[in-house]
């Protein structure tokens, strides 16, 4: 990658010619407008799909018409051990070892399976520690299961509030905050990348400094997972959820995942909500009462594995493989740069960057504040063909995705938001 940038399409070009990943975006389907492909840059919110997808979706719609319910041991990959298929490559994703990680349920439900887990108050610890501003249905999950347990959320739940006004937290404040909380800290909830800021939090330290008070390390990796490098395993992390629609490309809704580390996920003793797909296999089909954890993350899993998004999630992880993360994230660090060069260059003061400038604390994403008329702006970009998204309450959300964005899609994206600002802004 050149290591300084020039806002020109000369050069963009020449950055895509130099780029050994740059065939990838041909695997995949861009959205059309006007009979013109979009420029996408939502890929934090919903990847594009991965042309192989339409064909192992076939596949498995034709094991099912032929096969009916024999194909659950002889489809093409045989459904009722669909999880095995994506177990080694997402545990590359993650940096884990293969049966500490399972694909299955939502993200949101995965939250929740974690928390019937990892949250076990006792009068003296108790409280939950989470950044302020988290998404939504994080702060629900949190908020039901203390009160599940009898417990004032208000009490328990205790918020890192940024010092500085877009909500970026220094990892200090974070160590101090759970110093502070000392043994009564149960559980650390934090995301690995903020949806809202773009700011990727240091997930090693903020681990070890729970650890260290005696508390638990729990992660949403929502925004993190095939964005960052991540070493679940080495970084001792206790726990962690995802979702595969956003940078690993596996359909709306698609199949979600959890990391639990090894120590746990072999202790069969810990409490748990239970479904027949986690018990021990070799019983599953016997129908017997009582619940025998299997071995590793598994042993979380509720329900069979629906085949036909395990089949999207396979095609799109195989993709990754074959980039790999550490090359995905080479091309994304120089990507993002080039996009927060590009912006600097063509909207002055008119555009505030909020995600952090250092490479090392933020992923794809950067997340702008447009001083003025922000909607309108926004909705100019939608107009012309330019997919980014809006979140309120005044953030535009912008992500070059390393596997199928191009220096020159940031370089248009460049010329469209001058336009944009000299239509809206003046
Ligand atoms: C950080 C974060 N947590 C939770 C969710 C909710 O995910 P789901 O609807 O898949 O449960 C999202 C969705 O975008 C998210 O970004």
């Amino acid at each position: 990658m050149l290591p300084v940038y020039y806002n020109s399409l000369d050069f963009a070009r020449q950055c895509d010619e130099a780029d050994v990943l740059q065939h990838f975006r041909h695997r995949f389907l861009f959205p059309q407008r006007n009979n013109r492909e979009v420029l996408y840059f939502t890929g934090n919110s919903l990847g594009l799909q991965p042309k192989s997808v339409r064909t192992a979706l076939e596949q498995e719609l034709s094991d099912w018409a032929t096969l009916g319910v024999e194909g659950h041991f002889r489809a093409t990959v045989p459904w009722w051990q669909y999880h095995k298929a994506v177990q080694e490559p997402l545990a590359r994703i993650v940096g884990a070892q293969p049966h500490e990680v399972v694909a299955m349920n939502t993200l949101t439900v995965n939250l929740h399976l974690l928390l019937a887990t990892f949250y076990q108050p006792t009068p003296q610890r108790f409280h939950i520690l989470c950044e302020a501003g988290a998404f939504p249905s994080d702060d629900y999950a949190l908020e039901t299961h203390v009160a599940l347990r009898g417990l004032d959320p208000r009490r328990a739940i205790v918020e890192v509030v940024a010092k500085d006004q877009h909500g970026l937290l220094c990892t200090e404040d974070i160590v101090q905050a759970i110093d502070t909380l000392g043994d009564s800290l149960a559980l650390v909830m934090f995301s690995g990348v903020q949806y809202y800021t773009g700011q990727a939090f240091d997930i090693r330290t903020i681990t070890r400094a729970a650890h260290c008070v005696g508390a638990i390390a729990c992660f949403d990796l929502a925004h993190a997972v095939g964005n960052i490098v991540l070493k679940l395993h080495e970084w001792d992390v206790d726990a962690a959820a995802w979702c595969s629609y956003k940078y690993l490309n596996s359909s709306p809704g698609g199949i979600a995942g959890v990391f639990i580390h090894e120590r746990h996920a072999m202790n069969k003793d810990l409490p748990r909500l239970a479904g027949w797909w986690g018990n021990d296999e070799s019983e599953r089909f016997q129908m017997k009462k009582g619940f025998r954890p299997a071995s590793g993350a598994q042993a979380w899993q509720l329900s069979n594995p629906p085949a036909l998004l395990m089949a999207t999630h396979k095609a799109a992880l195989e993709i990754f493989d074959e980039a790999g993360i550490e090359r995905l994230r080479a091309k994304s660090e120089a990507l993002t740069g080039f996009l927060e060069f590009i912006i600097r260059d063509v909207a002055g003061t008119h555009v505030r960057i909020i995600t952090p400038s250092n490479p090392a604390e933020r992923g794809a994403q950067l997340s702008l504040i447009i001083e003025r008329n922000g909607r309108a702006v926004f909705q100019h970009l939608l107009n012309n063909g330019v997919i980014v998204d809006w979140r309120e309450p005044d953030v535009v959300r912008v992500a070059p995705v390393p596997l199928y964005n191009s220096f020159e899609d940031v370089w248009r994206f460049g010329e469209c938001l001058k336009k944009a600002l000299d239509a809206e802004c003046q």
